[in-house]
């Protein structure tokens, strides 16, 4: 209701509620201080209902342009630090329609026509994660690019494998670096799967049950490039999913990163001693004065956790509430907005480090054959002799037993003798193949951990985020 000066009333429902609210209760029920991070997608929505609501005759041309230059300017003013926040507005929405009217006057009364700030704000919100999705996607292109570089530039060295922590067969170190591509590459795919339920406009939904004005809600879908919009009224406006789906692939992405932290925490230890990460992405001790500490990585892994709350927070946020909207929603932002800064920052940090790390072939080398991590591929020579594969991993492992008591470190220490007491099939050969450096180069199975594979995955990697993101 216009107010006799023309001045808007401090906010648009005072008409009804009547008495000032209580400070503490404006305190409380603020979002402003956080979902001002929606203003330029509140912007952008509004700038596509004026529009929509032109173009089916419900503003004038004049309304349309007062009410975007009236936005334009905010938005100006907001991106310059410029805009006035006052978390008596409540939120961003209120804010900036607050503003709209100030400066234009009447054409920003009409913005709200057949809209409230429950299909508003779901709106803004799908919105915010369709970027999100954008940038997050980019980011994680680029850490596989670290990753790619480093397996183009020192992939090539053997070092063992490992399941249960314990050597396992021989690898290209390249191979490794590789795999954490994989996983980052599920995690862009989930994205991409998650932003088609994101990409969908509620905007016309209304306050709950839709408007009795003709509007086209298709139009303003169309000008925010959504290219659908949600078919029923209640499920647009209380629908959360997405973002709950948007809060789990970044606890996916924060859990793979965790993964690869404590890997290379592992072996930048003295124990390990595979790599070594440059000075700058360390920290020291203030009492040891020896000390190069992986905290950037440690850091990385102790922030899985605070995004595997966001998504425990908002599953528990969403579970029962009643349909429709509820202020409980309000919640969401500070949720996502959390979980998406950690794991941005992560990936920030993890793509610094793989840059400025190198890895130490020749202290991996040292004892790259202890372990017995040939002992598969001499199965497999038995394999081709025509030992069934079960008999050839006995044969072996009773090798390897003889090796331990004889104090052998590795199976080629043992003699052509002994090793034909167990099976007259072995012959000299089998000297050319034990031992890591032999084994990289005779795996034959797609995918495997060898040198030819390592350059066909390269080859795949470089097509691959050279064509798409
Ligand atoms: N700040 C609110 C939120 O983020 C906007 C929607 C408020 N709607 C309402 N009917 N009170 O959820």
């Amino acid at each position: 209701m216009p107010s006799k000066n023309n001045t808007p009333p401090k906010k648009s429902w005072q008409a009804r509620i009547g008495a000032a609210q209580d400070a503490l209760a404006v305190q409380f029920v603020e979002s402003l201080s956080f979902d001002h991070r929606l203003a330029k997608h509140d912007i952008l929505g509004s700038i596509a209902h004026a529009t929509m609501l032109h173009s089916v005759g419900l503003l004038t041309a004049t309304d349309l342009s007062e009410i975007k230059r009236g936005l334009n300017s905010i938005l100006a003013d907001i991106q310059t630090k410029k805009f006035h926040f006052d978390i008596s507005q409540e939120d961003i929405h209120m804010a900036i329609e607050a503003a709209l009217i100030k400066l234009v006057g009447e054409p920003g009364r009409k913005l709200h026509t057949a809209r409230s700030r429950n299909d508003q704000v779901a709106l803004d919100i799908r919105l915010w994660c369709r970027e999100a999705i954008s940038l997050l996607t980019n980011k994680i292109s680029d850490l596989q690019r670290t990753f790619i570089k480093m397996a183009t530039e020192q992939g090539h060295h053997p070092m063992p494998s490992f399941t249960h922590l314990q050597r396992a067969q021989p690898i290209v170190a390249g191979h490794e670096m590789l795999a954490w591509c994989e996983m980052l590459q599920r995690d862009k795919d989930r994205l991409a799967d998650c932003s088609k339920r994101v990409n969908i406009s509620p905007l016309g939904a209304g306050a709950v049950g839709g408007s009795t004005l003709p509007i086209d809600r298709a139009k303003s879908a169309a000008f925010l490039n959504m290219p659908e919009i949600t078919h029923n009224s209640l499920d647009s406006i209380s629908d959360r999913d997405f973002l709950c789906e948007l809060a789990f692939d970044l606890s996916m992405i924060a859990m793979h990163l965790s993964r690869w932290a404590e890997q290379w925490i592992l072996y930048v230890t003295t124990e390990f001693g595979f790599m070594r990460i440059a000075d700058a992405f360390t920290t020291g001790s203030s009492m040891m004065p020896q000390k190069r500490n992986p905290d950037m990585l440690e850091l990385i892994r102790g922030k899985t956790g605070g995004v595997y709350g966001q998504l425990l927070a908002l599953l528990t946020m969403m579970k029962a509430q009643p349909l429709a909207y509820n202020r409980d929603m309000q919640e969401d932002k500070r949720s996502i907005f959390f979980a998406y800064d950690t794991v941005d920052a992560c990936l920030t940090m993890a793509a610094a480090i793989v840059l400025n790390t190198t890895l130490l072939p020749d202290r991996i080398a040292d004892r790259l054959d202890e372990g017995f991590a040939d002992a598969t591929v001499m199965a497999e020579y038995l394999v081709r002799k025509g030992i069934p594969f079960r008999t050839a991993h006995h044969i072996v492992g009773s090798l390897v037993a003889d090796c331990e008591k004889k104090s052998f470190a590795h199976l080629g220490d043992l003699d052509l003798t002994s090793m034909q007491e167990k099976s007259p099939l072995i012959d000299e050969n089998i000297y050319r193949i034990l031992g890591a450096n032999k084994a990289i180069q005779n795996y034959k199975s797609h995918g495997a951990g060898g040198l030819p594979q390592l350059k066909t995955q390269l080859k795949r990697w470089h097509k691959l985020l050279t064509s798409t993101t």
